[in-house]
């Protein structure tokens, strides 16, 4: 079954090109630091955390007198909440509204740069009730921090739940619910646009995916290569379930202006709404175990749960390279991690608990590079030789770039590159080493003709100081398989392991896992966390055994970082491994 699914994901992969890098940068990510908790570490030590870990935008669910304290001359952005339970005082009046911003915003800022108030909760869900003062709020808050002279500085806004939306598919399609899109969407929306601020969503394929499986594939919902999904009426693709849905809020923003907006929207087929106020989205996860619609137990074991590792892995790091960016004909679009932490006081399914980048003490549940999102370096290119162009040629050119750059001391006589003793061998080691020492510079992998580029790690390709990266048995089938499926899904080929092809054998989790993550870690140039698959990938300096694991097979990949000058001399050619 495994197989099956593992073949799936390398025909989508194949299916679909990436384009991530298309776009310049775009959005911010944040996270949202939550409390329901009684064993997390410090506000002190959270700041020293996200520092840390490069993060730049905290959300907060109070405006936490300690928290905000601790977040004082760290250059976050940090968005405070009004929370449901004040929102009738705020609702009320203007100077009940500045009693609030005096107390709880002017005092820390701007020490703690706030750069945002939510005036409530998911207060549709939480508290519907309050949903007639919701806007007024907003307005008062607003008023309040302009009296305080703080509303350029701080925006102001409210999170609502996706399920406001009533119709999200197809996204152009999106429209809000008919008891909400007259009465409260549109005065929000026009405060939002008159205040030069943004609606908050929260977004969440996780849920859509977890009652649908049948229909939306997991690859669509955790950001992973994909087929994608087409809109049949305004044409667009849509490579994730996080874009479809972020759409369709666009589409309902727009259809809360009634039928001139309609008629323009659908005339521009093929076009996105051009967007009245921007859609930040104020929290979107997924969880990393747990179920949907169980309360979590002590007995709950890892064989049940609906959430992995791999999958909360792959879908925060995909968010994480969709905000920075961007894909392509889609909107900018900053977002809020959920969660920093993994909560034990939240209530609810056992899933609740375990959305969280980091467990309770600081440690983390798995690899999430905030600068980085995991992307597989476009740039990740090497140069090899081309024996097609005969000796002479291969022999001028391997002579030009170990005299102009190129350190070739590696591939001397009794030198660690060496052997393979073959004018192609040492060709495409030299021509490499000057290739990524000139940047990876265009025109600079052409020799005449006698190199060409190649986007993986090439074993012909020698590597002074190897390393690999291989499947941990210990951590079991099930969690090994799931890090197999999001190193294929993400930067490795698997094509080597398909049924078939050459590395299939062993048929093994431990054997397929080790060439995926081997493939994946000689591809992502080794940076820390690369060889980590949430604990299932092992750091191995010495090639390892060809028993069992499949990594050997020359993938040990050897690449250059050399070091020094004088060509060798011409050496009988053979065939390079592929
Ligand atoms: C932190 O908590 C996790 C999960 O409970 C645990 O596995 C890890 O060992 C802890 N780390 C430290 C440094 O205590
Ligand atoms: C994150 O990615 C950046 C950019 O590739 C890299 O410089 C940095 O070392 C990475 N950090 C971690 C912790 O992996």
């Amino acid at each position: 079954m495994e197989l099956t699914h593992l073949l799936r994901i390398l025909l989508l992969a194949a299916a679909l090109p990436l384009h991530f890098f298309s776009r310049a940068d775009a959005g911010e990510v944040g996270v949202c630091y939550g409390r329901d908790a009684d064993n997390l570490m410090d506000p002190a030590s959270v700041a020293k955390l996200l520092t840390e870990n490069g993060i730049t935008m905290v959300r907060i669910y109070d405006a936490d007198p300690a928290v905000l304290r601790s977040l004082a001359n760290t250059g976050f952005k940090v968005m405070v909440a009004l929370p449901n339970t004040d929102l009738p005082y705020a609702g009320r009046d203007v100077s009940s509204a500045l009693d609030w911003v005096k107390t709880n915003v002017a005092p820390y800022y701007p020490a703690t740069l706030i750069n945002g108030v939510a005036v409530g909760n998911e207060v549709f869900e939480q508290a519907s009730s309050l949903t007639p003062m919701l806007v007024p709020a907003m307005r008062n808050v607003q008023a309040a921090l302009a009296t305080m002279g703080l509303a350029d500085a701080i925006k102001v806004s409210t999170p609502i739940q996706f399920s406001a939306i009533k119709v999200s598919y197809p996204p152009s399609a999106g429209e809000f619910r008919d008891d909400i899109a007259q009465s409260v969407m549109k005065p929000m929306i026009d405060f939002l646009q008159q205040t030069g601020s943004y609606l908050m969503v929260n977004l969440y394929p996780f849920y859509a995916y977890a009652s649908h499986p049948d229909q939306i594939s997991l690859e669509y919902a955790t950001f992973r290569p994909n087929t994608g999904v087409v809109d049949p009426v305004s044409k667009l693709p849509y490579t994730s379930l996080f874009d479809a849905q972020l759409d369709s809020v666009y589409y309902a923003i727009n259809r809360v202006y009634g039928d001139s907006v309609r008629a323009s929207m659908t005339q521009a087929s093929g076009r996105r709404p051009t967007p009245i106020v921007p859609v930040k989205v104020s929290e979107s996860g997924h969880p990393s175990c747990g179920r949907i619609g169980v309360v979590a137990t002590d007995a709950d074991t890892e064989s049940n749960w609906e959430g992995t590792i791999a999958d909360a892995q792959a879908y925060k790091n995909g968010l994480i390279r969709r905000v920075f960016s961007g894909a392509p004909d889609m909107a900018d679009v900053s977002a809020y991690i959920f969660s920093l932490f993994n909560e034990n006081q939240k209530p609810g399914a056992s899933t609740e608990r375990n959305f969280g980048l980091f467990y309770p003490n600081g440690t983390k549940v798995y690899e999430v590079n905030f600068s980085h999102g995991g992307v597989c370096p476009s740039k990740a290119t090497w140069c090899v030789a081309n024996e097609d162009v005969g000796t002479a040629r291969l022999q001028a050119a391997l002579n030009w770039a170990c005299s102009n750059g190129a350190d070739c001391s590696a591939i001397l006589q009794g030198k660690v590159c060496f052997e393979p003793n073959t004018l192609v061998a040492h060709a495409s080691y030299a021509f490499n080493d000057y290739y990524q020492r000139m940047g990876q510079a265009s025109g600079t992998c052409d020799f005449s003709g006698a190199a060409s580029i190649v986007n993986r790690p090439s074993p012909s390709i020698c590597d002074p100081n190897p390393s690999w990266c291989i499947a941990n048995p210990a951590v079991g089938d099930a969690r090994l398989q799931a890090a197999l499926s999001y190193a294929c899904g993400s930067c490795a080929d698997c094509s080597a392991i398909q049924p078939g092809a050459r590395c299939f054998d062993p048929d093994t989790i431990f054997a397929h896992a080790s060439y995926a993550f081997n493939d994946y870690y000689q591809r992502v140039a080794r940076v820390s966390g690369s060889c980590d698959f949430g604990g299932a990938g092992t750091i191995l300096y010495q090639a390892p055994a060809r028993r069992g694991s499949s990594v050997a097979l020359g993938a040990a990949s050897r690449r250059s970082t050399g070091a020094v000058s004088r060509p060798p001399a011409a050496r009988p050619i053979l065939r390079p491994e592929e």
